[in-house]
């Protein structure tokens, strides 16, 4: 039987990726971003995983405004690095797995979750500059990724509730999983951050610390936050962490915390970062 064992969310800043692929990580402004992942790196190493169910949101990369799915399952053999306008980055290509997301897939629609199907999807920095944290410079990636893409990008956003409902439906359809993977579950997004109009460079550590700490004990109110709040306390971008619930609910009802991470500001945003470990 397929496991969840463990939980992990990051930011996703793309000149995070950026200095990583210029070689710039030990640079004064970066150098504590990046040796705060350090810990991660060796945990990964250690644990290693087969499979990450990764949550993220595309950023018009490659789902355009012409189509926007609120859940988008990556089911492909393979997902090559967005172009985002200043070329692809210079990482592996990312393996999909195609088996399991058909499980996935077939789990979460009998659990009522109208899911659309990516049979083919570039993936953006939501999804390659969490890889790069967590593994660091590779020829390849060391494990498989199914892409979960969260629209975040065009109303109506799904709820807290709805993310969370979805991360336990996932915990389900994984367990129901014949062949015994170790499989992690990722959320990326966030923290606070506003990247245009009158509150651009928004930024509240009070929001960010608390969701951080509920994360561990209150879940119960992290459900309840409402889109209008996201975008109140935690600007517009702060709807990003609904990616977070969905990876929290995966875990199942009570976790360990095993590393976290805060810092502002990097490039315009509030770096959080945080592994869970489902507890029993
Ligand atoms: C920034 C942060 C993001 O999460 C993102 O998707 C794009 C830009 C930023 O801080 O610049
Ligand atoms: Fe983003």
């Amino acid at each position: 039987m397929a496991r969840i064992t463990a939980g992990i969310a990051t930011s996703h800043v793309p000149a995070i990726g950026a200095a990583f692929d210029q070689g710039r990580t030990q640079e004064p402004y970066w150098k504590p971003v990046f040796d705060a992942y350090e810990w991660t790196k060796d945990f990964q190493r250690r644990e290693d995983p087969d499979v990450v169910i990764l949550a993220y949101n595309d950023h018009a990369s490659a789902l355009m405004l012409d189509v926007v799915p609120t859940f988008a399952l990556g089911m492909a053999e393979e997902f090559e690095p967005a172009d985002e306008g200043w070329g692809k980055r210079p990482v592996p290509t990312v393996m999909g797995d195609p088996v399991l997301a058909a499980h996935l897939a077939e789990q979460l629609v009998i659990d009522e979750f109208d899911l659309t199907l990516m049979n083919d999807m570039a993936v953006d920095h939501g999804l390659t500059v969490p890889l790069s944290l967590m593994f660091g410079k590779c020829e390849e990636w060391p494990v498989r990724v199914i892409p979960l893409a969260v629209n975040v990008t065009q109303f109506p956003t799904p709820s807290a509730e709805r993310c969370w409902q979805l991360g336990a439906a996932i915990r389900d359809a994984v367990e129901s999983y014949p062949a015994g993977l170790k499989v992690q579950v990722w959320g990326t997004g966030g923290m606070s951050h506003q990247l245009q109009g009158e509150r651009a460079g928004l930024i509240n550590p009070e929001f960010d610390n608390a969701f951080l700490d509920k994360l561990s004990e209150g879940t119960d109110e992290l459900r309840r936050i409402t889109r209008l709040e996201f975008l109140r306390e935690a600007g517009t971008e702060g709807i990003e962490l609904i990616m977070w619930l969905i990876m929290r609910a995966a875990l199942g009802e009570s976790v360990e915390e095993l590393n976290r991470f805060y810092h502002v500001p990097a490039s315009n945003t509030a770096v959080g970062h945080i592994v869970l470990r489902p507890a029993g």
